[in-house]
């Protein structure tokens, strides 16, 4: 640790727990979630979803916290040159979870901002004119938010000051910057949902939410098949990426852990608040659109499209919408600082490079990166074209469906069979739970995870 400053710590337990939930909340709990439910079959998709963040999500997380806290860097590339492992045999291989992190963070910030840029123009609108203009209908919505995807200038002006926003919290480092935001932003996200919340009970849709959200069924709301592989594969790498699984971010917010922290404690509370918001934005959203006689499955568009017709014909519809958005972009910008934060250490602890520095430098890169995902831009990777057809889809789908579990895995192999053994168990109350988990992450947990990732990889590309 002599490298790291005193103030390049979190100070407190729960400064750690608001931080690490602040990354996890985020567009993938209020956004992704509820409309993957929707175009997944809904209950069946929450089944897998809540099996997959507890027996994979959670072990994973204990993972990248132990790797991050016995770290002596808090590059999380740097780090696996010197973190003690049996033997004393490290391979450089295992140093791609680190690369592949860093990687994925990039990719995943450059389209992460242009959503909360979309998000943003949504808050402006309800603060300066109202949605009054939706109540024209859904096709209304949908052209209206084509026509903000498509307006390159629009979009990109949103995205780019949302990262600049964002940077200005990375600036101030973990303590100052990250610690603190957290301590303010986490429980004025708790109240807005617990406000939407009791809007969604109180409005007439909560019943049909309840059956869409509760009972498994393998018909989809539209009335085609669910088709069960692919739902699985989104449902594990959207609990990965829920959690901020395998970019290598808990493993960095683990680095700046207090040494006295509880790592299954903390892993615990977060798996359980994170999952709890997804589901909470799902009853605090599909109430809503069942009361207007909305499509449920209707994709991405779910909260820009749908909601925004219903905030146009609620007597409350305004304030609920400028509440909506608002809790969009608190958990958006809790999570792009992490993603960042992820990059911007990887560069520190690697180089001696300042921090105010690194963080304009990662900045302009992650601008740079959202502006070539500006679908109104276009452009498109031609070796990425089975996955999509725009630059953002296709990082989406790239880093999500393929990078993410990529790196979980290695994760998981790196903790069963290359860090010190002692370093893990001693992480449990009880040697035999710590016996039972190291059992677990060697030889169960990379077969069922190997399995959902082969099976819908194949359904992708057939
Ligand atoms: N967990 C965040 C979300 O749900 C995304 C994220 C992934 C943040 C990885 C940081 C690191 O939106």
């Amino acid at each position: 640790m002599s490298k790291m400053k005193k103030n390049d710590f979190f100070k407190s337990q729960l400064g750690v727990v608001l931080a690490a939930a602040g990354s996890a909340v985020g567009l993938g709990n209020l956004w992704a979630f509820p409309y993957k439910a929707g175009a997944n079959g809904g209950g069946i998709f929450i089944l897998m979803y809540l099996f997959f963040a507890l027996c994979l999500g959670l072990p994973v997380m204990i993972s990248e916290f132990i790797i991050g806290k016995n770290a002596s860097n808090s590059s999380s590339i740097r780090m696996f040159d010197r973190i003690p492992t049996e033997n004393e045999k490290r391979p450089v291989f295992f140093k791609s979870i680190g690369i592949l992190g860093c990687i994925s963070s990039i990719m995943v910030a450059s389209f992460y901002a242009i959503i909360a840029g979309w998000s943003f123009e949504y808050l402006l609108m309800g603060i300066t004119e109202g949605y009054s203009a939706f109540a024209q209908g859904p096709e209304y919505a949908s052209v209206y938010f084509g026509s903000l995807v498509t307006n390159f200038e629009l979009s990109t002006i949103y995205g780019v000051t949302f990262i600049v926003l964002t940077l200005c919290i990375s600036f101030f480092g973990i303590n100052a910057g990250i610690e603190k935001m957290s301590k303010v932003l986490m429980p004025l996200l708790v109240v807005i949902l617990i406000l939407l919340l009791v809007n969604g009970v109180l409005s007439g849709g909560f019943a049909k939410t309840v059956n869409f959200l509760i009972f498994p069924s393998l018909t989809s709301f539209d009335g085609t098949k669910v088709n069960i592989a692919s739902a699985a594969l989104t449902a594990m790498s959207q609990a990965f990426f829920s959690l901020s699984l395998g970019m290598a971010g808990m493993i960095t917010y683990g680095s700046y852990m207090p040494k006295e922290s509880n790592v299954i404690s903390t892993s615990l509370k977060i798996v359980t608040f994170d999952t709890l918001v997804a589901f909470l934005a799902g009853f605090a959203i599909f109430p809503i659109v069942f009361a207007q006689g909305l499509d449920p499955a209707q994709g991405t568009g779910l909260v820009f499209n749908s909601l925004t017709v219903c905030f146009a014909n609620l007597k409350l519809g305004r304030l609920l919408g400028i509440l909506t958005f608002s809790l969009l972009l608190i958990a958006a910008i809790t999570s792009l600082v992490s993603m960042l934060e992820t990059v911007i250490s990887a560069v520190i602890g690697g180089t001696k490079i300042e921090r105010k520095g690194v963080v304009v430098v990662i900045g302009l890169f992650v601008i740079l990166g959202s502006v070539l995902c500006q679908p109104a831009l276009g452009l498109s990777a031609s070796f990425l074209e089975f996955a999509a057809d725009n630059l953002m889809d296709q990082f989406d789908q790239l880093t999500m469906n393929m990078f993410i579990p990529f790196t979980s895995l290695l994760t998981v192999l790196f903790v069963g069979f290359r860090i010190r053994k002692d370093l893990v168990i001693s992480e449990f109350r009880s040697q035999s739970l710590g016996n039972k988990f190291y059992f677990y992450i060697r030889f169960v947990l990379p077969i069922i995870l190997c399995f959902v990732m082969f099976i819908g990889l194949k359904d992708l590309f057939t």
